[in-house]
């Protein structure tokens, strides 16, 4: 019977053909113990001389990493093995003799792997990694259904800038100028006006020269956007959505957290609610921290948001920053028109801001101010203007970016290894 790894529990005593590829042989004379991947998983098969043909033992032998092959055998419970269970093998039909794998279990370098991201992503580390964003995708659709929310699609090709001009990715759309969407939340305003609460999934692109573990040039962000509802709302869904990924991950990816060797007492703090610091306060703080040059006004930089973030094991919003240091749509405090209604949630052990987020501007008149401000003459931003003025509502959002969620639960040291082909500043190549 045909079978895959993960399901070979339902079968024991019986026997089942696996399509499989070899991660890694030994033997020991009269045993050969083949390591087998499906995907789905890692078994070992034993080849035992006595109990195999001539002709299987022989295919046992001709294998070599990476070949592919079907594999039938028995099913047997063992309790030494790490998936539990163990393949007693009887017969192999092989489909190719890889030759010449590149990547052996030997250490390589960084580039030498980044080259072979295509055969990389075979390997149990980057498997598990990749397990786990799935894990927090499906956790991200499961969260926001549960809550009401819809799913819209915004466009990917777009005539606007969301959040400013300097690092946009430029095309031409036939005889126009467009752009590759820096973030959907534009759209996502007119699309909660729609149907109230909503979320999107999908590719961001920031033509950003920054050379740092934390920055994708293609990245892929989940926007949710509510109407009728303000700031405080906001950073309620917020922490109660970043709580449900990581518990979501810890009750179903025991093994692939165990693979890469994550810390899971540090994730299992992470509950909401997170603590609020204001961007006054966090100036306070770093002049004791001994950053001396930071003033009030200044964007905060990576040293800045590892000293907040260090002091805290649990993620930390950082709220009402700067008017001048957000974007356009943010709403001024009512009080303090020199703050915005807005925060970014810093994750714990260094991994930096995983959620930009703010209450909208919802006057038409402040939105105009805003716009002649801005520049943002170009009658591509007409229709945005016209979302304040029929039937314009208190509405908030946020984007969280999924690769730095996911480099922070996996507690890893660098953001390429979230994306199966990342897209970084010297790379656009596999
Ligand atoms: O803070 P950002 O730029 O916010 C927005 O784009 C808003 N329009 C979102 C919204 O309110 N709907 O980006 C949101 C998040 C960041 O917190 C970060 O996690 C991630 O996107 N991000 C990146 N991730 C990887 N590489 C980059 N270059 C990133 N830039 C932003
Ligand atoms: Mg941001």
């Amino acid at each position: 019977m045909k079978a895959t790894i993960s399901k070979v529990k339902n079968h024991v005593g019986g026997e089942v053909t696996i399509g499989v590829w070899l991660a890694n042989k030994r033997s020991s004379g009269k045993i050969q113990f083949l390591e087998l991947r499906d995907g789905t998983g890692y078994i070992q098969g034993v080849v035992l001389k006595n109990e195999v043909s001539e002709e299987n033992w022989a295919k046992a032998k001709e294998l070599t990493q990476e070949s592919s092959l079907y594999v039938t055998g028995t099913v047997r419970e063992d309790k030494r093995a790490p998936s539990g269970f163990e393949l007693t093998v009887t017969s192999i039909e092989i489909i190719q003799i890889a030759q010449d794998y590149p990547i052996t279990p030997k250490e390589h370098g960084v580039e030498f792997l980044m080259d072979h991201r295509h055969l990389w992503l075979r390997s149990s580390r980057q498997h598990a990694i990749l397990r786990i964003r799935n894990e927090v995708i499906k956790a991200t659709y499961d969260f926001f259904h549960d809550h009401e929310f819809i799913k819209v699609d915004p466009p990917i090709l777009t005539g606007s800038s969301a959040e400013g001009t300097t690092d946009l990715f430029h095309t031409k759309y036939f005889d126009h100028d467009a752009y590759l969407s820096q973030s959907g939340q534009l759209y996502m305003e007119a699309a909660a006006m729609a149907f109230g609460k909503v979320f999107s999934f999908g590719p961001a692109f920031r033509a950003e020269k920054s050379k740092t573990r934390r920055h994708l040039i293609e990245f892929w962000m989940i926007e949710p956007e509510m109407a009728f509802c303000d700031h405080e709302e906001s950073l309620k869904v917020q922490e109660n959505y970043v709580s449900y990924l990581v518990q979501e991950v810890l009750n179903n990816c025991k093994p692939e957290l165990k693979a890469i060797g994550r810390d899971t007492t540090k994730l299992e703090k992470i509950k909401a609610p997170f603590p609020r610091i204001s961007y006054d306060d966090a100036i306070t703080f770093l002049k004791g921290k001994g950053f001396d040059d930071i003033e009030w006004g200044d964007d905060f930089g990576s040293p800045h948001e590892t000293a907040i973030a260090e002091h805290f094991d649990v993620p930390v919003f950082v709220t009402e920053y700067p008017t001048k240091v957000k974007a356009f749509y943010m709403k001024p405090n009512p009080e303090r028109g020199e703050v915005v209604l807005c925060a970014d949630l810093l994750a714990p052990e260094g991994y930096g801001e995983i959620i930009g987020g703010s209450q909208r501007i919802d006057d038409l008149e402040l939105m105009k101010e805003r716009y002649e401000a801005f520049h943002l003459t170009d009658p591509s931003y007409k229709w945005y203007l016209e979302l304040r003025q029929y039937g314009t509502v208190p509405h908030s959002g946020f984007g969280l970016g999924l690769e730095r969620a996911v480099a922070w639960i996996c507690g890893l040291d660098h953001i390429r290894e979230t994306i199966p082909f990342p897209r970084l500043l010297n790379r656009i190549y596999p």
